[in-house]
């Protein structure tokens, strides 16, 4: 760590770095007036009047800063004095040893990725070295140090916030950023995760314009807007910096400035002397911002021609390194040709950062907007040469300098938007898709690159500019029609709003064959279409639809990329999988670890979830959510392996949670079918739990949805649900009907990718129903196909349903078997349905004694999941051996119906039947039965032992008044 002085970082090589440009002093004068002594480039001293609240808030932030750690962000219109304030909190950390970080965003160069971050963290690049060295190589690489593959966004972000706890060990630190809105995406959405997650001893304190359309989110963090000064101290300011204004004068330019300290320090530099003495009129009021921007132009346009050419480079360069500047200078001056500017205050020359600054960004606008187009395009062009060696700023300044068509730019965009991709950022590669296309002399090249533009943002969610996009992409090529993008992104539409699965694939198909190279395995947009195509396929789950993805990927040349193979290879029939694409998923899975690139870890867990290996990709995919670049959906998709992981996992809870987190994420723009992935979580939930109407009204959803677009697919998830819930119901004969109309006994259809994890319900339910015949022939589909070598989940279930059909002289032998397999403890639920059915088999067969452990633990696990018509099945099982006391751990009162615990709490309260009925409403003969029910439930043989028997229970289950089936099951997890 370096050691921190006052306002100075100083680094371990010795260089001293100078982090914040503004060294401030502040002391109070009366009420209105505090002053600040600047320390950056030119010395100057300033008043900050009508801010005393202000100063104060900023203090004590500062203070709570020391104390802890704190955020606050500032808001406020231009010239408002934002950025004073900033200084003001810069100079208060000083004063109190803080060490300060600052950045600044820059109006022109927010599309260039990490800039920002770059900007704030050079000072630290020192401590960087005491990381880890997974954290060091990805700020290394994000912040261009180095060179090495995109590291991901959550990584990175994780290690900034490293770097900064690592920082704040030594020092309490305060982080600065001015200008927000102008920082590029990714770095805000770091630091947003930085702030968001908070470091002790350090603060985050954060100027934003306001009213401006910004995409940086910084919802949610504590922030206060800054107001016009009051009158009062407008005057004050008016009086301290121009004293010989004339009364009427100063009330004038009072109620022009509108209390904004920039006009009132401003506008009077505009006046001549007489007109400030009253001596002659005052000119014609403009609105404030005009007057403002009328007000930096005169005095720019009387600076030298060479001086306003070196201004508008560094306006342009966004950064405005000296380094950049001078480079494009060749051996003149740099620093001469600054002087005029730098005298007339309109910037500051920053010579430990070596960067000019414009004293107000109002400035930096006022001088681009002075220079014609031409002269533009000839300051783009000149930094674009400089900046050859970072080709994002390059191809950025290329484009700017292209004032028509140039094929080549475009495709240099083109590379800018793909490495974006492959860094997560969307939003920023549909900008640059967009410019690309924009650029595009070629009509079939522009509508394609629209169209890309419209294919990803369809992905990221933003449908509606999707629709525009693909207009656009049609007027730019009439005959564009046909092509793979748009035809992608028609698909998706289709699929997301309002057409059907089998128009979809249509369009689609058409579009492969009609692609003038459908074999070209590098031809990205055919790559993309083939995946989209792979989507379709499952939604609408019917066989004959598979057959043109599949030609479609045999006939890739040289090879298809892995995971479009591994889609082909193991999702189209997960039950007839080779062993060799198993292994390669296998690799793939293992790799997802290193994995960076989002869509990838997507599409290998969408892979693995055919072939129940979720579970191996859980440490990706929460690193896809917890990463605050990535798109909601690239999210929203996370989350669904993720939550269906958890359903198989007996996680319950945390299924429901992020299966509700899954829907708000989709919420507003959702394309349906991911949508639908969470409702079909949380209808399986439902019926595991016993929650009859809730799992029927989900299924309801989502048959309603899909019937009328012919998904199938999905159609099937609302079956799997609803045969779960008549099986919790022991409703067998309509649980068969409808696991029999996801999966046909017998078989496992290659089309059907539940068939796989409904096989043991559609035993059950076959077996209760008598239907033996159908029972086995499933046993034998699943011996045929080797389901059990799939995963062990699988395996167990194969055990299972094999013992369930198996002779009875025979089955304890296979049930004994399954529940010795080695791994399954990961799947409760599975596992206790198995011993359920074991011990259910030895009390029929009179082993009643060696039942009791059996069911006795699959009540335990039931219970504790809250799967309770499986818990009361369990519980009457039990008693039914003759254990008249279940154990201590498992609430008798959960095999009560909801009024038999409410009957049975007030009798064991002491109440009679006959107080009983007239409290709830009840005939004194219905409170009668119901008991008459109850003490066998909770095995005992009088009133006397109910207040026992209910008593343990209390600690498990919710109160027997208040019966509530989502929460009385789940209490001990
Ligand atoms: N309270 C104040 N008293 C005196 N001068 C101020 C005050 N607030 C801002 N200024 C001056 O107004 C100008 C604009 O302030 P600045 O902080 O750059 O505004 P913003 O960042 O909100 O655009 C600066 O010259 C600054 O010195
Ligand atoms: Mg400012």
């Amino acid at each position: 760590m370096g050691e921190l002085e006052a306002d100075t970082w100083r680094i371990a090589d010795g260089t001293e770095q100078i982090a914040r440009s503004r060294a401030l002093h502040c002391r109070r004068r009366g009420d209105h007036v505090h002053r600040l002594s600047s320390g950056y480039g030119a010395s100057c001293s300033q008043e900050l009047i009508g801010r005393a609240d202000e100063l104060n808030m900023i203090w004590s932030f500062v203070g709570e800063v020391r104390a802890g750690g704190a955020t606050l962000v500032l808001s406020g219109e231009p010239g408002m004095g934002k950025t004073v304030m900033l200084d003001a909190a810069a100079a208060a950390s000083c004063a109190t040893g803080l060490g300060v970080l600052r950045a600044v965003g820059a109006e022109f160069e927010t599309n260039l990725s990490f800039s920002s971050l770059n900007q704030l963290l050079s000072p630290l690049r020192s401590e960087m070295a005491g990381l880890p060295a997974e954290y060091q190589d990805a700020l290394r690489v994000a912040l261009g140090f180095g060179t090495g593959p995109r590291p991901d966004q959550l990584i990175i972000s994780n290690a900034t916030v490293a770097l900064f706890e690592r920082a704040a060990l030594m020092h309490p630190l305060l982080v600065i950023i001015d200008d927000l809105q102008w920082l590029d995406r990714v770095s805000a959405a770091v630091l947003v995760f930085a702030a968001r997650r908070g470091v002790a001893r350090l603060g985050f304190l954060w100027a934003i314009r306001s009213g401006r359309d910004t995409t940086i989110e910084c919802g949610g963090l504590p922030t206060h807007v800054l107001r016009p000064i009051s009158d009062d101290a407008a005057v004050a300011l008016l009086e301290s910096r121009f004293p010989i204004l004339a009364p009427q004068v100063r009330q004038r330019l009072i109620v022009e400035a509108e209390g904004n300290p920039l006009a009132l320090v401003e506008l009077p530099t505009a006046l001549s002397r007489p007109q400030l003495e009253a001596i002659e009129a005052l000119p014609d009021t403009l609105p404030l911002s005009a007057r403002l921007q009328a007000l930096f132009e005169g005095r720019i346009k009387c600076l030298p021609s060479r001086t306003r050419r070196v201004l508008l480079l560094a306006a342009l360069s966004g950064a405005g390194e000296l380094q950049v500047l001078q480079a494009l200078l060749g051996e003149t001056r740099l620093l001469d040709d600054l002087a005029a500017a730098e005298r007339d205050r309109l910037i500051f020359v920053d010579d430990v950062r070596q960067r000019v600054s414009f004293r107000h960004p109002l400035i930096r606008s006022c001088v681009v907007e002075l220079a014609t187009g031409g002269e533009r395009s000839q300051a783009h062009l000149a930094l674009a040469r400089v900046l050859l060696n970072q080709p994002d700023r390059h191809a950025w300044h290329l484009a700017e300098a292209s004032v028509e068509p140039d094929e080549w730019v475009a495709q240099l965009l083109d590379q800018v938007a793909h490495r974006m991709l492959s860094r997560g950022d969307v939003t920023g590669a549909v900008t640059a898709f967009t410019r690309a296309a924009s650029l595009s002399r070629i009509p079939a090249n522009r509508a394609r690159r629209v169209a890309e533009a419209a294919y990803r943002g369809a992905h990221s969610g933003e449908l509606e500019t999707v629709s525009q996009l693909l207009a656009v992409a049609r007027q730019a090529d009439p005959g564009f029609t046909g092509s793979l993008r748009d035809a992608s992104a028609a698909a998706f539409l289709i699929l997301s709003d309002r057409g059907d699965v089998f128009t979809a694939h249509q369009l689609l198909v058409a579009a492969v064959r009609s692609h003038p190279n459908p074999c070209d395995a590098e031809d990205n947009s055919l790559i993309e279409a083939l995946h989209t195509l792979f989507m379709i396929c499952v939604f609408a789950g019917v066989a004959e639809l598979w057959q043109p993805f599949h030609d479609a990927v045999s006939g890739l040349a040289p090879h298809a990329p892995a995971d479009l193979m591994l889609r082909h290879a193991v999702c189209a029939d997960p039950a007839r999988v080779t062993t060799s694409a198993l292994a390669h998923l296998d690799c793939l899975v293992a790799d997802l670890r290193r994995e960076t690139d989002l869509i990838k870890i997507i599409r290998t867990s969408h892979c693995a979830r055919f072939v129940d290996r979720l579970n191996l990709c859980r440490e990706p995919l929460w690193r896809i959510v917890r990463d605050p670049a990535a798109s909601g959906i690239i999210k929203a998709n996370a989350l669904r392996d993720l939550c269906l992981d958890d359903f198989s996992a007996g996680q319950w809870e945390d299924a429901e949670r992020l299966a509700d987190e899954g829907i708000k994420l989709t919420g507003g723009q959702d394309p349906r079918p991911l949508i639908s992935h969470f409702r079909y979580v949380l209808a399986l939930l439902a019926a595991v739990r016993g929650d009859e109407d809730v799992n029927r009204a989900l299924c309801n959803e989502l048959t309603s949805w899909a019937a009328p677009r012919r998904a199938l697919g999905i159609q099937r998830c609302s079956l799997h649900a609803r045969a779960l819930a008549a099986i919790g119901r022991g409703h067998y004969e309509d649980a068969f009907r409808l696991a029999a109309a996801v999966s046909p006994p017998g078989e496992f259809a290659s089309h059907i990718s539940d068939a796989l994890f409904i096989c043991l319900d559609l035993v059950e339910a076959a077996v209760r129903t008598n239907r033996r015949k159908e029972a086995h022939a499933h046993v034998a589909a699943m011996r045929q196909e080797r389901i059990a070598a799939l995963s062990p989940r699988l395996a167990l279930l194969v055990a299972g349903s094999a013992a369930l059909v198996a002779p009875d002289h025979v089955a304890g032998e296979h049930f004994e078997k399954a529940l010795a397999l080695r791994g399954t403890d990961r799947w409760p639920f599975d596992r206790a349905r198995v011993q359920l059915a074991y011990g259910e088999h030895l009390r029929r067969n009179g082993a009643a004694s060696g039942s009791r452990a059996h069911l006795s633990e699959a009540l335990g696990v039931f219970q504790r999941l809250g799967a309770r018509p499986w818990a009361n099945r369990a519980g009457n099982e039990l008693r039914a051996t003759g254990q008249l006391r279940v154990n201590h751990h498992s609430p008798q009162a959960g095999a009560l119906t909801p009024q038999e615990q409410t009957i049975a709490a007030l009798a064991a309260s002491g109440m009679s039947n006959k107080q009983i009925a007239e409290r709830l409403y009840l005939s004194h003969r219905t409170v009668e039965n119901h008991l008459h029910r109850v003490f066998p439930k909770l095995g005992i043989t009088s009133r006397a032992g109910l207040r026992d028997a209910l008593t343990p229970d209390r600690t498990n289950s919710t109160s027997p008044h208040v019966p509530s089936p989502k929460s009385s099951c789940r209490t001990d997890q």
